[in-house]
């Protein structure tokens, strides 16, 4: 079995980060994360936070990105990923495999965003929808969203 916490954040696509932060930020009267690259994903990302809810804004940082090929197909943006937390990223890679679920690109989690293991699986096994597992902060509540 894939161990799994809960809901983690949404991630959602945009050709312009920091026109979709100012957008959100007028729209719900929030205050958007600066935007922070993560060389290992080929992302800069905006976390956003509503209430119990985040949303991650990303965009490309190079064309072989990903996310840059998304974007290709979806030019004004859209849902990339769900994400969900897990106790171990290793263990949780180990279970997504004896799944028999692929793991997108080497294989193996990498580090993200907060600087913990994540990763991805092919949406061809998962209804297709992109998922990413994350690791949970060490000994943090799921609920806290940090
Ligand atoms: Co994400």
């Amino acid at each position: 079995m894939i161990p799994a916490l809960g809901f983690s954040h949404v991630g959602i696509a945009v050709p312009d980060l920091e026109a979709a932060a100012a957008q959100l930020a007028a729209r719900f009267g929030v205050s958007p994360s600066a935007p922070k690259e993560v060389p290992e994903q080929g992302v800069r990302i905006v976390m956003v936070q509503l209430g119990a809810a985040t949303i991650e804004l990303l965009a490309p940082t190079r064309a072989d990105s990903p996310v840059a090929k998304f974007l290709e197909r979806n030019p004004a943006g859209g849902v990339h990923h769900v994400a969900l937390h897990v106790p171990d990223a290793g263990e949780a890679a180990d279970a997504v495999r004896e799944a028999g679920l692929r793991i997108v690109g080497a294989g193996e989690p990498r580090n993200g965003y907060h600087g913990r293991p994540i990763f991805f699986v092919n949406p061809k096994d998962f209804f297709g929808a992109l998922f990413e597992f994350e690791e949970a902060p060490k000994g943090a509540a799921h609920d806290d969203h940090s």
